[in-house]
C-alpha cells in the first residue's frame, strides 16, 4: 500500500501537526511504502519572504528527520525539487469545478480573515490533488481539517478517470479520531497560522511560558472539573497511556485539583517525550550537507515515480505526439 502525505513549511511545526500526521506517518514507513514531502509550493500561498520559506524547509526537514523519518525507506522529498507536480496541476485544472473550489472551507477562512483571496490560494486543492495522484497514493494520513481537501481530490481523479478511463487511484483520507483536533494554547485548533502552538522543539523557557498561559475556565480550585471540557486535559491526554488518562480523569472530577497543577505535569511530559528527539535533531542540524543529500536523493527517488504517471497523463490527454 502506498501512504502520502505533505506538510507546509509556513512555520513551525508543532505538536497538532505531530500527533495527527508526523507521528503517523513515521508509524507508516514499517509496513508500507511511504512518500512524505514538505509542501513549499503550497506555503507560497501564504509566505512572501524567501528567506523565510527557506529556512523553513530546512527546519521541517529537520524535524521529520529528528523524529525518526528514515530518508532511506521511504520516498522524503521537497514539493518543488520534483517541479513535475506544476505540469500535472495544470492539467488537472481542467477537471476542478470552481464552484467546489469556492466551497472549500480553508478557502472561505482565509477570505474572511482577509486575505486577499489570489488565485494560489483559490487553486491549492488541485495542487494538492496533483500532490497526491502523481504518486498513485491509496493512503492519505491528515488531521480533520484537510478532510474536505481530499474529497476535491477523490473528485478530480474520478472525473479525470472518466474522461480518458482509468488513469489514477482515487485515495482514502486517514484520520485518526483520537488525534483529529488538537487545541491551541486558547482552545481554537492548534495552528501555525494562529499563533497558538505548542511547537514539538520549543526551547525549554518558553514551552514552559506557554503550558502556563493555556485558556482554562475559573472553577476555583476545590471544585470538581470536567476534563472533557478543559484544554490542559486534551493536550495531556496525548502523552499519557489509557490508565494514566483515566485516573488523571478521576482526579479532575474529586476537586482539589488546581490547573496549575495539571499544566507542570503536562510541561514535564511534553518535554520528556521529545528528549532524545531534541538530541538527535541537534546532531543533524550539525551537518547540513547531509541533509542537503538527503533531500537530493529524496527527490530522485520521487521523480523516478513521478514520471511515468506524467509521462501516461501527456500521453492520453494529447499533449505528447
Ligand atoms: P497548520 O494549521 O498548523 O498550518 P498544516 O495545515 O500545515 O498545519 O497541517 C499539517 C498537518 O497537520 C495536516 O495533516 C493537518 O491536518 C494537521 N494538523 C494541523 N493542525 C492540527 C491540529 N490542531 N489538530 C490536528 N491536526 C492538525
Ligand atoms: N494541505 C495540506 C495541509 O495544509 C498539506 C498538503 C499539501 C498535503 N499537499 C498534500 C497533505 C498532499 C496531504 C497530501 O496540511
Amino acid at each position: 500500500m502506498r501512504v502520502l502525505s505533505g506538510i507546509q513549511p509556513s512555520g513551525t511545526l508543532h505538536i497538532g501537526n505531530y500527533f495527527a500526521m508526523m507521528q503517523p506517518m513515521i508509524r507508516f514507513q514499517e509496513e508500507h511504502q511511504l512518500f512524505c514531502f514538505i509542501v513549499n509550493y503550497h506555503a507560497l500561498t501564504t509566505v512572501s519572504e524567501g528567506e523565510r520559506l527557506r529556512q523553513g524547509t530546512l527546519d521541517a526537514a529537520l524535524d521529520f528527520l529528528a523524529l525518526g523519518l528514515d530518508p532511506e525507506r521511504a520516498y522524503f522529498y521537497v514539493q518543488a525539487d520534483v517541479p513535475e507536480v506544476c505540469e500535472l496541476t495544470w492539467i488537472l485544472n481542467n477537471h476542478a469545478p470552481v464552484a467546489r473550489l469556492e466551497l472549500a472551507h480553508s478557502y472561505k477562512d482565509k477570505l474572511q480573515k482577509g486575505f486577499t483571496p489570489h488565485n494560489g490560494l483559490f487553486s491549492y486543492p488541485v495542487l494538492m490533488a496533483a500532490d497526491i495522484l502523481l504518486y498513485q497514493a491509496n493512503v492519505v494520513p491528515v488531521g480533520k481539517d484537510q478532510k474536505q481537501h481530499l474529497e476535491i481530490t477523490r473528485d478530480i481523479a474520478m472525473r479525470f478517470n472518466h474522461a480518458y478511463g482509468e488513469t489514477f487511484v482515487v485515495p482514502e483520507a486517514w484520520i485518526d479520531e483520537h488525534t483529529a483536533v488538537v487545541p491551541g494554547i486558547d482552545g481554537q485548533k492548534m495552528s501555525k497560522s494562529y499563533g497558538n502552538t505548542l511547537e514539538i522543539f520549543c526551547p525549554e523557557k518558553e514551552l514552559k511560558k506557554k503550558v502556563m498561559s493555556i485558556v482554562t475556565d475559573s472553577t476555583p480550585l476545590e471544585e470538581p472539573k470536567d476534563p472533557d471540557k478543559c484544554n490542559v486535559f486534551a493536550l495531556i491526554s496525548l502523552f499519557l497511556g489509557e490508565d494514566e488518562k483515566k485516573d488523571l480523569a478521576e482526579r479532575y472530577r474529586a476537586g482539589g485539583l488546581g490547573y496549575g497543577t495539571v499544566k507542570k505535569e503536562l510541561f514535564s511530559r511534553m518535554w520528556e517525550y521529545f528528549a532524545p528527539y531534541r538530541a538527535r535533531r541537534a546532531e543533524l542540524a550539525a551537518d547540513l550537507g547531509e541533509l542537503h543529500r538527503i533531500m537530493r536523493m529524496g527527490a530522485e527517488k520521487a521523480r523516478a515515480v513521478a514520471a511515468p504517471t506524467l509521462e501516461a497523463v501527456r500521453a492520453k490527454v494529447g499533449l505528447s505526439y
